[in-house]
């Protein structure tokens, strides 16, 4: 193997990634249960002779110029999320030299499956290749949320770039978002090994950047703010439903869902992981339907054909449980369903989803993969 520092040319990876459990709680200081899955973002990076540096996607056959002189200004479109790791970079006073950046990929945009994480990763790690920088798992999520919050100034919170970077194949991440501590899930214990997860894309568009989920953000926040000044806690993450109940007649019922919503949620996720480490999947698919309806009911960010799916996944025969995951608006589903079952499943969910909405949705059976930070060390062996 040649030395890095001798090379030219770096090929770096980042997958997509599901979330089984624990929606809309990673900006309060919440728990979260996602998983890699099997999407790939690729981020081919080359030294060139400057002075400027391109970026060129072929997901849209387009490039975009980094000069070298200038400040980029954020554009709104897809070279944001690259260009906005860049500008980090800079932030932190890491020397990057003229570069051409290539990215390409099969995550699907708009979807839920955090497309913009993966290309915000495999960009740092194609920058740290190239520049031959160091970052730890936290800080390489932790410049890609900053990258999407500052520089797309989309409000996202911690839980995809985290697990983008730091998942493992075989697992989930329990990640506890208030300081990035996670712990890996197994996902092939006792029954669990004969279930797959599938994902649902309802092809009903969902972005982050656009306003519901601002307001959302907004209204836990404002929850939060309540919890914290008459409990004396540090966040929500640390709220008890009875905290929840007592504080029940002094705020806006709205704001009151909203928070019960997260409370509960990160309750869930700690019981999922409990569950998923006994391999008990009939357990795990009673606490996604529980968790559906708290996204329908509470937090209110489902829609018809997300609530559609989810309710017929749950009466095939195989499926263990359902719910959407993800931002919400749409995007995708995940389900539990027996290995044997998953041909039948898809057919006879896509057909009455298109029966019902005249819409043809996507299926993607899926098995939990390595993040790009695993990726990267076996890229470098
Ligand atoms: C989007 C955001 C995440 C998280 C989820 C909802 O994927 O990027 O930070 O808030 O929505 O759980």
């Amino acid at each position: 193997m040649r030395h890095d520092t001798e090379r030219m040319r770096w090929e770096r990876f980042a997958p997509a990634r599901v979330n089984l459990l624990g929606e809309h709680t990673d900006y309060t200081g919440g728990m979260v249960l996602p998983m890699a899955i099997p999407f790939l973002t690729q981020a081919t990076i080359e030294r060139i002779d400057g002075p400027d540096s391109h970026i060129y996607t072929e997901l849209f056959d387009k490039e975009y110029v980094i000069a070298k002189e200038q400040r980029p200004n954020p554009t709104g479109e897809w070279s944001d999320y690259p260009t906005g790791v860049f500008e980090e970079f800079r932030k932190l006073d890491i020397a990057v030299p003229p570069f051409a950046l290539r990215l390409r990929g099969d995550v699907p945009f708009g979807a839920g499956l955090s497309s913009s994480a993966s290309v915000e990763v495999a960009t740092c790690m194609a920058l740290l290749a190239l520049t031959g920088s160091e970052l730890s798992i936290k800080e390489i999520a932790l410049l890609c949320q900053r990258a999407e919050n500052l520089f797309v100034k989309s409000p996202c919170g911690i839980m995809d770039q985290a697990v983008v970077t730091a998942a493992r194949a075989g697992h989930a991440l329990m990640l506890n978002t208030r300081d990035l501590t996670f712990d890996l899930v197994p996902m092939n214990r006792g029954e669990m090994a004969k279930v797959r997860v599938v994902v649902v894309n309802s092809e009903v568009k969902h972005s982050v950047a656009t306003g519901a989920y601002g307001d959302r953000r907004r209204e836990a926040e404002a929850g939060q703010a309540a919890v914290v000044a008459k409990f004396g806690i540090r966040d929500l993450g640390e709220a008890t439903i009875y905290q929840v109940e007592q504080i029940a007649g002094e705020i806006d019922p709205v704001i009151l869902k909203r928070i019960r919503h997260i409370v509960n949620e990160n309750a869930r996720v700690r019981e999922a992981a409990d569950a998923l480490e006994a391999g008990n999947v009939s357990r795990m698919g009673e606490i996604m339907l529980q968790g559906h309806a708290s996204m329908r009911d509470d937090y209110e960010i489902t829609c018809q054909e997300v609530d559609f799916l989810v309710d017929t996944a749950a009466q095939l025969p195989g499926c263990f449980g359902a719910r959407m995951t993800g931002g919400g608006f749409g995007g995708c589903t995940v389900n539990l369903v027996v290995e044997d079952r998953v041909a039948s499943f898809s057919s006879e969910l896509a057909e009455r989803y298109e029966r019902e909405f005249g819409i043809r949705c996507a299926i993607y059976p899926c098995v939990a993969v390595d993040g790009a930070f695993e990726l990267s060390l076996k890229e470098q062996a």
